[in-house]
């Protein structure tokens, strides 16, 4: 099995989607707080493949719900995710100077800006979990499910602790347990909370939901170990971001442990995993297994 043919059209509507949603659901303010709005606008506008809020989509679509009601959540995590690229870039922590093919936020405009709009992207992420829409279509008691799956996701329990950790293991040789945790931190976190996020709010089954979950957490792991190996063998110009960036600051990575190759039957296995997670779903779940193929196959 490969990718469904039009995959690749299907991801582009999707995207389309997600941008025309920045764009309505993101401020853009005058006055003295425009410079913030701007910042932030930059980064989400640069051009990301809106990979976690599409997850979000093709959850619901598993389930057999209509994806398009849960268009606040998808932004939301976007913002998650966009704030965090802006603070993962800034010279105390990754220092990199690209970004979604462009400068990065503190290169374009200042460190300080690029830190308060990495601020209010999050802040603005919850208030974007909290919009009307979503009350009027969902039980308070999912909306609050929701809202503890993304805090956990995206802080103490998952990313914020995931990128202390990348940092405390800089410059040093880090055991397979602890690489284990920052990947499972950083990032297959949010991306596992993206796929749940559906299930949430329309009132999953725990079979389905159990599913997707581990759905999440098997890509989430494979997704970072694609990102550190085009670290290495990537292309800077379709990257959009700088290769090589992990060797030069001595980063835990997957290949720096296990060897490209390792990486690269690691990163397959768990594409399979969670392809075998999904199989209490019909067709309904073909969006998700595309993703999988994608997510290992990708130069992006
Ligand atoms: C990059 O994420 C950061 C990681 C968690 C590896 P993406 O590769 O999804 O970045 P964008 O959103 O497409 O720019
Ligand atoms: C970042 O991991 C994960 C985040 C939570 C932002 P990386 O530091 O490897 O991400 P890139 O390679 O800079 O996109
Ligand atoms: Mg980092
Ligand atoms: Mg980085
Ligand atoms: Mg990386």
């Amino acid at each position: 099995m490969g990718l469904s043919s039009d995959f690749f059209k299907r991801l582009k509507q999707w995207q389309d989607f997600v941008n025309q949603g920045l764009a309505k659901l993101v401020p853009v303010l005058s006055g003295q707080a425009s410079r913030l709005t701007d910042a932030m606008h930059y980064s989400l506008m640069a051009g990301g493949k809106r990979l976690r809020p599409i997850l979000v989509f093709a959850g619901a679509e598993a389930l057999g719900e209509r994806p398009e009601p849960l268009l606040p959540v998808a932004c939301a995590i976007e913002c998650i995710h966009t704030y965090s690229l802006i603070h993962d870039d800034l010279p105390a922590m990754d220092d990199d100077d690209f970004r979604r093919g462009k400068p990065t936020c503190h290169k374009a405009f200042d460190e300080a800006t690029a830190i308060l709009a990495g601020d209010a992207l999050l802040t603005h992420a919850f208030r974007l979990l909290a919009h009307e829409d979503l009350e009027t279509l969902f039980p308070a008691e999912r909306i609050f499910r929701l809202w503890r799956l993304i805090s956990e996701a995206a802080g103490l329990f998952g990313m914020v602790s995931g990128q202390m950790a990348d940092l405390l293991a800089e410059g040093r040789p880090v055991s397979r347990e602890e690489l284990y945790f920052i990947h499972h931190h950083k990032t297959a976190a949010l991306i596992r909370a993206s796929v749940l996020a559906g299930a949430i709010l329309c009132g999953a089954s725990p079979a389905a939901e159990k599913a997707l979950s581990d759905y999440g957490w098997k890509v989430g792991h494979a997704f970072q170990i694609v990102d550190d190996i085009l670290d290495i063998v990537g292309d800077e110009k379709t990257l959009g971001k700088p290769v090589g960036s992990d060797l030069e600051k001595k980063k835990a990575t997957y290949p720096a442990l296990y060897g490209l190759e390792r990486s690269r039957q690691e990163a397959r296995r768990l594409l399979e995993e969670a392809i075998q997670s999904l199989q209490v779903f019909g067709p309904s779940a073909d969006f998700l297994r595309d993703i999988a193929y994608y997510i290992l196959e990708r130069k992006l």
